[in-house]
């Protein structure tokens, strides 16, 4: 059994009297430990299969495992401590709490979950040692996004969720961001899930899925992965 399996998953949202069939029967697979890029074109579903297997919303048919235990069956109330224990998010746009310093952004999340990392000690980790006092708009793109990391990896999750997360991000700062991605992987063998819309990115990953029309089109494994450093786009 793999680590993440998604069985024929379908979502359709309705507004309406308007049906939109974001996945229609979506099936992969990702092994522990796992770095797995996910590529695909804009509207092809790569959000709304993250927003699922985070616990953010709800499939509508299909079957999603994580870790041997089926999420798609879960309760209200179990996905909240799914959510709260198991899943760390990394969004495009940081989503930090802007009347909050580094360190209290950081806290703030790991303050509802079980077994948390120490707050101060994961931003020293990102690279944050000197800031823990700066708020949000004192801290550059790039410093905001590890933040939103490190408030991720305190609750020391099962996997690590990043869409777009170098969306927002010129080149260098992008690619020091998928370093520390990367790093933090490879060092705790993390499980990382990263969506983006740059093919180059796919060779830095030890599996790729490709989405389009709301399925995996293709998923296919790197026996030997680019690291970061050594992409060029
Ligand atoms: N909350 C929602 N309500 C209605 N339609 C949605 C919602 N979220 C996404 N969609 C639609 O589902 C499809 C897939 O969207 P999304 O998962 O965001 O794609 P991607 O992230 O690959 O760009 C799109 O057609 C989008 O408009
Ligand atoms: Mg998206």
């Amino acid at each position: 059994m793999a680590f993440i399996e998604f069985h024929d998953v379908k979502k359709v949202y309705r507004s309406g009297e308007v049906r939109i069939e974001a996945l229609r029967g979506m099936s992969f697979e990702v092994e522990r430990g796992e770095i797995c890029v996910i590529v695909g074109p804009s509207g092809a579903g790569k959000t709304t299969l993250l927003n699922i297997l985070g616990g953010m919303d709800s499939l509508t048919e299909g079957r999603i495992i994580l870790d041997g235990e089926d999420i798609s069956a879960y309760s209200p109330r179990k996905l909240i401590g799914y959510r709260r224990r198991d899943v760390g998010f990394v969004f495009q746009f940081y989503n930090l709490i802007e009347n909050l310093t580094a360190l209290e952004n950081v806290e703030l999340a790991s303050q509802i979950c079980p077994a948390p990392l120490d707050a101060a000690e994961t931003l020293r980790a990102v690279g944050l040692g000197e800031r823990l006092g700066n708020f949000p708009s004192q801290l550059s793109g790039g410093e905001q996004q590890r933040v939103a990391i490190a408030r991720a990896l305190a609750k020391n999750p099962k996997l690590l969720l990043c869409d777009e997360p170098t969306g927002a991000l010129d080149y260098n700062t992008g690619k020091q961001i998928l370093q520390l991605l990367e790093d933090t992987s490879r060092k705790s063998g993390m499980t990382v899930l990263i969506i983006t819309h740059n093919s180059a990115l796919t060779a830095m990953a030890d599996r790729v899925i490709t989405v389009r029309s709301g399925q995996a089109r293709d998923m296919r494994l790197n026996p030997h992965p680019t690291p970061i450093s050594q992409i060029e786009w």
